[in-house]
């Protein structure tokens, strides 16, 4: 079994070498709706507007200094001296309102607080950015990604029904309110007086 001491959990920008790896898990993880390796090339080429990062496992000697947030590592057999990609999250950067693309953890690895890693830094990319509120939509019967947002200030704002079909369960749209992080150059198009948020999710966004 693997010494769990020198695995730190670092959190980095996404890479297109990921991509390949991504495409693997999403098959893994979301198997009705797997975003291809075709669609995340469309994703990274997507940036700035689109911001997405993967947490991996690294050697603590790499240099990753374990934060105080960072869980232990993993205790699967897997090899001290290879990054290796636990999960991944993206963020969609459009105007006063910013979207959760993505919040997703390889099976193996979860329960660590990777999502929770991985979520926080979303949460702090779109505050620097300037959003208001980062919005989401989840599945109703999703339970552990409920605790997550739930425990990370989301509320629910609406309710699609029977959204997700042929499982007929809703979307329950939730949205957490962001401190404003940082004085705005320029306040973007859908910023000013009268002008309400959009309460509906970046279509793409799961
Ligand atoms: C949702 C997801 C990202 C959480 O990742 P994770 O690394 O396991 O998350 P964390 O360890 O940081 O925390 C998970 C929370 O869910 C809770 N949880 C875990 N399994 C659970 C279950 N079966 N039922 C209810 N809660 C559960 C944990 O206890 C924790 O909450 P707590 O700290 O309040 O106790 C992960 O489960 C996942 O990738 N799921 C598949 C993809 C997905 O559904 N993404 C969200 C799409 S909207």
């Amino acid at each position: 079994m693997t010494d769990t001491t020198d695995l730190a959990l670092r959190v980095r920008p996404l890479a297109w070498t990921d991509l390949g790896r991504l495409a693997e898990l999403e098959a893994a993880l979301f198997a009705d709706d797997a975003w291809s390796e075709a669609t995340w090339w469309a994703e990274l080429a997507a940036r700035p507007r689109r911001d997405y990062v993967v947490a991996e496992w690294v050697p603590v000697a790499e240099g990753a200094a374990r934060a105080p947030e960072a869980p232990a590592g993993p205790d699967d057999g897997s090899a001290a001296g290879a990054p290796r990609i636990a999960g991944y999250a993206g963020v969609d950067l459009a105007g006063d309102t910013a979207d959760v693309m993505t919040v997703a953890v390889d099976a193996a690895y979860r329960g660590r607080g990777v999502g929770d890693l991985l979520l926080g830094r979303l949460i702090a990319r779109a505050a620097a950015h300037g959003a208001g509120a980062l919005l989401l939509e989840v599945r109703a019967d999703n339970a552990p990604a409920l605790a997550l947002y739930r425990r990370h200030g989301f509320e629910q704002v609406s309710v699609r029904r029977r959204y997700y079909q042929p499982a007929d369960v809703d979307a329950l749209v939730l949205r957490r309110l962001l401190p404003d992080a940082a004085p705005r150059l320029d306040p973007g198009p859908n910023h000013g007086p009268g002008h309400e948020p959009s309460l509906e999710p970046t279509e793409t966004s799961r």
